[in-house]
């Protein structure tokens, strides 16, 4: 695979895990324990993607007003995301999870402004919000649908946020083994009595990845980075 055909995070310490990047285009779930940086990891995927990579995006959000999302990002990590949303670099999507819109119909809107705005990355946050009681062979059916029209179709690198309540040890609903091209788990774990975070790339199709955990850092001003974890 060329280097130009990989989908860079520019997220400090990650390219290099995968072999420089995503594979083109893929589908990637990004799941676990929350609190552990999994949205500011998607969103700084979407905004170095906008910014570095001249590639549009679009995040799907189920939790966050736009509103609040744009302040809340800012405050915590001096993200711009106002100017690539008034400029239409990124577009935000707010679905929420209560609303009866079935889950083809969300589905379909988001289709619709990727095509529509040409974009190369998409995130959804998160699936557990999207899909809510669906039932699993539903939301494989669904998810194939989409995933051909803007993955195969569209050349869109996905990422879709997998909440897991901490303590559980399945990660989802089978859509991993199935559908997704990579698999990373974020977790949040206990040492000498501080709670810390951590991230392993359990699975990423078509590259010699990393198979080791790495520690998940949030900085004020920066957003996230990876470093490897000591033996
Ligand atoms: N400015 C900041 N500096 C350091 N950590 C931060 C900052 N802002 C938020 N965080 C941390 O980021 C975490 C939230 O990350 P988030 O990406 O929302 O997690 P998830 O989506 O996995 O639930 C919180 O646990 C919080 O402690
Ligand atoms: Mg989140």
């Amino acid at each position: 695979m060329s280097s130009s055909s990989l989908v860079k995070t520019w997220i400090k310490g990650f390219d290099q895990l995968i072999g420089g990047g995503f594979p083109r285009p893929s589908f990637i779930i990004l799941a676990g324990h929350p609190g552990t940086g999994k949205s500011t990891f998607a969103i700084q995927f979407l905004l170095n993607g906008a910014t570095m990579g001249g590639e549009k995006g679009v995040y799907a959000s189920f939790l966050e007003r736009e509103e609040t999302f744009v302040r809340n990002m800012s405050k915590s990590y001096g993200f711009d995301f106002k100017k690539p949303i008034d400029e239409g670099t990124l577009h935000f999507l707010e679905f929420t999870p209560l609303a009866s819109t079935a889950v083809s119909d969300t589905l379909n809107q988001i289709v619709k402004t990727i095509i529509e705005s040409g974009a190369k990355r998409l995130v959804i946050d998160s699936l557990n919000a999207l899909f809510g009681e669906t039932a699993p062979a539903e939301q494989r059916r669904l998810l194939e649908i989409v995933l051909n029209r803007i993955i195969k179709d569209q050349g869109c690198t996905v990422i879709a946020i997998l909440e897991q309540s901490i303590g559980k040890t399945e990660i989802g609903f089978g859509i991993e083994e199935f559908v997704a091209d990579g698999l990373i788990v974020f977790e949040s774990y206990v040492e000498t009595l501080e709670a810390k975070r951590r991230a392993i790339i359990r699975k990423l199709r078509g590259t010699l990845h990393s198979a080791r955990y790495q520690n998940i850092l949030l900085k004020p001003g920066e957003g996230i980075s990876f470093l490897q974890l000591a033996e």
